[in-house]
């Protein structure tokens, strides 16, 4: 099914890696002109060469999302270079694992500070670009929240403390932007296989668990979430506002799954 985007203009956060790095393409190959934001500087350079070989047009302004004005210039760049923006797709995240009475409060500000209290610099930064009068098409702003917005998750609970606080910004900001067209909504991505996963996914007995708590018995893949990411800021999805997509083989629906 193909999903159109051209004259859409979109910033993806955590483009340098994983699921932002696919999301980039995907709405780059849809037709949308894509800024694209990370720390590292080469990542992101190789990707807007993919992207611009392919004939799409990317753009990258490296910046470090723990740092608010490196935030707001990266949104200020884009939105000059593309001329506007019409979608957010807040990709950027991390976690540290361990025990909770062992963490460093220092390690628990990184995680809340990096995974949500970036989604709101982001919106504050960017919703003066994204309000949009009746006659035009609605914005949108997405971000990715986890399994872990609704399940515990063990040497996580900084983790999933930020990403079950991202829903509930998620729900809040699609109430107060509602009236200016903007859509703000939320992935939450099951297990998928990226270097932010693969300390998990790597042991093999942990491999197992998870897997077993999968009714689709798979692990997901970056394109699972970049697929469900392109709906959700296309027009097809612009009376959809404040939900949760969960994109997990229906991790988050199995209270325990079929034996095989
Ligand atoms: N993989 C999974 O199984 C899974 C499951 C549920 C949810 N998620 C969520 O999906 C999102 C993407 O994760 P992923 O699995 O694709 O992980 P990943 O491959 O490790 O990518 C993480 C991205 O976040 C960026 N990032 C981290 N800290 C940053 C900072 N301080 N400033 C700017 N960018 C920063 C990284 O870029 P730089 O290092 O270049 O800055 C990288 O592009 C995250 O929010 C994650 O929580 C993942």
């Amino acid at each position: 099914m193909v999903i159109d985007l051209s004259g859409k203009a979109c910033l993806v956060t955590g483009a340098s890696s994983g699921i932002g790095n696919e999301i980039a393409k995907k709405l780059a190959n849809s037709g949308a002109d894509v800024a694209v934001t990370a720390r590292n500087v080469e990542k992101l350079s190789q990707l807007t060469e993919i992207i611009n070989q392919n004939g799409g047009n990317a753009i990258y302004f490296p910046a470090d999302i723990l740092n608010e004005k490196e935030i707001d210039s990266c949104v200020n760049s884009a939105y000059k270079k593309l001329g506007k923006l019409d979608i957010i797709v807040h990709c950027a995240g991390m976690t540290i694992k361990g025990l909770l009475q062992d963490m460093q409060p220092t390690d628990w500000d990184t995680i809340i500070d990096t995974n949500l209290r970036s989604a709101f610099s982001l919106a504050r930064a960017s919703w003066k670009y994204l309000q949009r009068p009746e006659a035009e098409q609605n914005a949108k702003f997405l971000v990715i929240g986890s399994v872990g917005s609704f399940f515990g998750i063990p040497l996580s609970a900084a983790y999933c403390a930020s990403k079950g606080g991202l829903v509930q910004l998620a729900k809040s900001l699609a109430v107060e932007w509602a009236s200016q067209r903007i859509n703000v909504n939320i992935i939450c991505p099951g297990y998928v296989r990226t270097p932010l996963s693969e300390s998990v996914l790597k042991i093999g007995e942990t491999y197992q668990k998870v897997l077993s708590r999968i009714p689709m018995r798979r692990i997901g893949s970056t394109e699972d979430v970049a697929n469900a990411a392109l709906f959700l800021v296309s027009p097809l999805s612009d009376y959809i506002t404040g939900t949760t997509l969960n994109v997990d083989g229906g991790l988050m629906n199995a209270a325990y799954t079929m034996d095989n």
